[in-house]
């Protein structure tokens, strides 16, 4: 897939589920389940113990994923909770990434970070933390096509949604341009109403989807909330 096919798949509102909650012992079940109900946009967290504390997966369990969820019409989102992310674009790339997303946090080269992934022809994204102003990314419009603002602390999964993101996405939109806008972080039915009516139309839901009973009729709830607004 060319960065146009990819830019296409993204379009619309969409409920992510993050695989960072399914049982690793049976992934590629957990994300069949998922995508049989309708998702077509798997979340995928990659986090280094340095930049958040904990340690998860990298393009090994990346490329492992990739093929089944192409081959179900889906697309992988990368998010890199990273020191260094530009080190690792080209493995994620290879390794079947559509969309890749970096902290702006995390390197001070952010609109370069941005070209390059989109020399790989996949999504550039940059994520913020819920301390960093959106400014941050008032100077990237038309180099970002997806700008995620994190609406709890990047690191864990099954954290308290942060109260005042709906107003911060809603100060976000007007400085995102034709950039998509995703959230992540304590999305479910409580939420995701809130964040469509802000602006953001890629919202990941990790523990609402996956530690659910079951996870297809979890999935099927958030989306109805967020398509309700
Ligand atoms: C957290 C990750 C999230 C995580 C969200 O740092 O970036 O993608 O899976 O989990 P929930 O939906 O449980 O808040
Ligand atoms: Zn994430």
């Amino acid at each position: 897939m060319n960065r146009e096919d990819r830019l296409e798949k993204f379009q619309g509102i969409h409920i992510a589920p993050s695989i960072l909650s399914a049982d690793f012992s049976r992934l590629g079940a957990a994300i069949a389940e998922v995508m049989e109900a309708g998702a077509r946009v798997i979340h995928f967290d990659v986090m280094d113990g340095h930049f958040v504390p904990p340690i998860t997966i990298g393009p090994l369990v990346a490329a492992g994923i990739a093929e089944q969820v192409h081959n179900a019409g889906g697309v992988l989102d990368v998010h890199l909770m990273i020191d260094q992310p530009e080190r690792q674009f080209e493995e994620f790339a290879k390794a079947g990434a559509d969309a890749i997303t970096f902290h702006a946090e995390a390197t001070p080269h952010v609109h370069r970070a941005l070209g390059a992934i989109r020399e790989l022809d996949c999504l550039a994204g940059v994520a913020i933390n819920p301390g960093t102003p959106v400014e941050a990314v008032s100077e990237l419009r038309g180099s970002a096509d997806l700008i995620l603002a994190m609406t709890v602390n990047p690191g864990w999964g099954g954290q308290a949604f942060i109260e005042g993101s709906p107003e911060k996405v809603s100060r976000l939109k007007p400085l995102a341009g034709d950039a998509l806008i995703e959230v992540d972080g304590g999305i479910g039915t409580a939420t995701a109403g809130r964040m469509a009516v802000a602006g953001a139309t890629l919202m990941v839901a990790g523990s609402a989807i996956f530690g659910a009973k079951d996870p297809a009729t979890a999935y099927v709830e958030i989306r109805a909330a967020a398509e309700a607004g």
